[in-house]
């Protein structure tokens, strides 16, 4: 957890002393997908958790109409107006707070006075556990409370995912925004993507420990072959329509529905990614089952096999991830390894017997340097709360 006294002392400096104005403290965190990857934009289950650590944003109201942007984590900084906002290239991380105002102003959230931030980021840039989402999340919760409006979390999910969308042209799903908007300590959340319908599950993994590898290899080219998954997609819907008029998401198909049809999508890719979406979802429904059971053995096989079909079916893991997925897997108290996140490099996710982490991390690590000459590094993961004020 971030320094406040420091953060506030950088604050300060950053913006002054003079204002009388309180600055208030807001953190949402990162996200982990224990299961359900690349299911959510096809309307069907994810299975993520909130981290312990995120995005600190310290904010206080100026008595103009200007917006500061300032990071910890980067040299940029400036002040704007805070109406009309524009995206603008050049403005790199700042587009995801710029989004989220914007976003706020389309929806008749109109503020009287500007605002100055402070963010500080503890999530590994382009490691796949969801930094933008962090911050779309914490700008929208901070920004609506400090202005006196509601701050319905599901909402805030909804409005990030849509101004990530639109604003900054990346064509994700909603499981980033919404884990990092509605998370709770030890608990996961089963959620239904096409109806937002969610149950939070304590997560309750006894010896093992939750524990992410990051590949560092940064995710090339990610937005262009996600949103060619994507596609995709709903090219198998256009086929499966022919059985379905119906149908507008993979999510709505049983396993069953889609295996006595899946013969009419004709090619073959797009079969391959079809079969991966619906055999996942398939996937996070059996986990609820064995969870329920407390076999954490079989949950452990699932995230085996989502890995597999996200490595062979879906194609979105690459070298890294598999070589690192491998190497945990031949540890002994490693009940499961997976990839987690978009893919095309970021991290993995395994189930560790608590006694195991060290030669785990040690192992891993050797393994994976060996092979592709990165160096990763691990984090043992405790599951925290969604965003909050501090
Ligand atoms: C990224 C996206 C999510 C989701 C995952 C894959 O994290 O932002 O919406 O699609 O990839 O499961």
């Amino acid at each position: 957890m971030a320094n406040i006294h420091e953060l506030t002392e950088r604050f300060l400096n950053t913006y002054g002393r003079e204002s009388t104005e309180q600055i208030a403290v807001f953190h949402a965190p990162g996200r982990v997908n224990l299961i359900g990857e690349h299911t959510d934009y096809n309307g069907g289950y994810v299975f993520p958790a909130a981290l312990t650590f995120g995005t600190t944003l310290l904010i206080r109201k100026r008595e103009d109409q200007q917006l500061g942007l300032a990071s910890t984590n980067f040299d940029l900084h400036k002040h704007i107006p805070i109406a009309p906002i524009v995206h603008d290239e050049a403005d790199d991380w700042m587009n995801y707070p710029k989004g989220i105002v914007n976003e706020l102003e389309q929806r008749g959230i109109t503020f009287s006075q500007g605002f100055d931030l402070l963010f500080h980021g503890e999530i590994p840039n382009g490691a796949g556990l969801s930094s933008s989402a962090s911050i779309e999340v914490v700008t929208a919760y901070a920004l609506l409370t400090m202005s006196g409006h509601a701050t319905d979390t599901v909402q805030i999910a909804r409005l990030a995912q849509k101004s990530e969308n639109e604003f900054n042209g990346v064509q994700c799903g909603i499981m980033d925004q919404f884990a990092v908007a509605n998370g709770k300590k030890d608990h996961a959340i089963l959620l239904m993507c096409d109806t937002l319908e969610y149950e939070l599950i304590p997560f309750n993994s006894g010896d093992y420990q939750i524990v992410i590898g990051n590949t560092n290899k940064r995710r090339g080219l990610v937005d262009s072959k996600y949103n060619e998954r994507r596609s995709q997609c709903d090219q198998a819907v256009q086929d499966l329509k022919a059985a379905f008029p119906e149908l507008t998401l993979l999510g709505q198909l049983t396993l069953e529905q889609f295996q006595a049809n899946q013969h009419l999508i004709h090619d073959e890719i797009v079969l391959k990614r079809a079969k991966h979406v619906v055999e996942e979802i398939d996937r996070v429904l059996q986990s609820m089952k064995v969870l329920k059971e407390n076999d954490l053995q079989a949950f452990g096989q699932l995230m085996n096999a989502s890995h597999d079909s996200l490595r062979d079916l879906y194609e979105v893991t690459g070298d890294e991830l598999d070589t690192m997925v491998a190497a945990a897997r031949t540890v002994d108290g490693v009940l499961g390894s997976r990839m987690t996140g978009a893919g095309f490099g970021g991290c993995t996710v395994s189930l560790v017997h608590k006694d195991s982490v060290e030669t785990f991390k040690a192992e891993v690590g050797r393994i994976y340097t060996e092979a592709t000459g990165l160096i990763p590094d691990f984090y043992v993961c405790t599951i925290g709360n969604g965003v909050e004020q501090l």
